[in-house]
C-alpha cells in the first residue's frame, strides 16, 4: 500500500470496515482517486472492483477530484422556494460544468447540497465553506468574477 494512505492503518484490517476506511480517504483528499481504490482493495483484501461497487452505490463518495475552489449551491426548501435551482443553472452554464463537476483547470467544482443552516439568506451558496447569501444573477457573477481573480 502507497505510504499516502498509511493513515489507513488505524482502522481494523476487517473488510466490514471498509466504509469507514474509504471515508477516511474522502476526508484527507476530498475525493476517492484510483489510487484510493488500489490501496482500499490491498489493504482490506477486496478486489478493487468491489470497491468500486460500493462507492458507485453510495451518493456520499466522490470519484472526482474537487476543485480549488468548492462551490455548494443550496437546494433546501427555503433556498428552493427562492430560486435556487436557477442559481444552480446560471452557475453551470457561467462555469460550463454540470452539478458534481470540476472545471478543466481544477479550478471550480459545483455541487447541489441541502440546507446550509442560513435558510434567512436564501438562496445561498457556499464557496469553501464560506457562505453567500441573497443571491440574484448579478450577486453570483461579481462572486465568480472575485474568485476567478484569485
Ligand atoms: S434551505 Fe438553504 S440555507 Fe436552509
Amino acid at each position: 500500500m502507497e505510504q499516502k494512505f498509511s493513515y489507513l492503518e488505524k482502522i481494523g484490517k476487517e473488510s466490514s470496515n471498509l466504509i469507514k476506511g474509504l471515508q477516511a480517504i474522502q476526508g484527507v483528499e476530498g475525493y476517492v482517486s484510483d489510487d484510493g481504490i488500489r490501496a482500499a482493495a490491498e489493504y482490506f483484501n477486496i478486489p478493487a472492483v468491489e470497491v468500486e461497487g460500493v462507492l458507485s452505490f453510495y451518493a456520499q463518495f466522490k470519484r472526482v477530484k474537487p476543485g480549488r475552489f468548492k462551490i455548494a449551491v443550496c437546494d433546501g426548501t427555503a433556498c428552493h422556494i427562492k430560486g435556487s435551482v436557477q442559481i444552480g443553472g446560471w452557475l453551470q452554464q457561467e462555469l460550463g460544468i454540470k452539478d458534481g463537476e470540476t472545471d478543466a483547470e481544477g479550478r471550480f467544482s459545483l455541487e447541489t447540497v441541502a440546507c446550509l443552516g442560513c435558510c434567512s439568506l436564501a438562496p445561498v451558496m457556499s464557496i469553501n465553506g464560506r457562505v453567500y447569501g441573497k443571491l440574484d444573477r448579478k450577486t453570483v457573477n461579481k462572486i465568480l468574477r472575485e474568485y476567478r481573480e484569485k
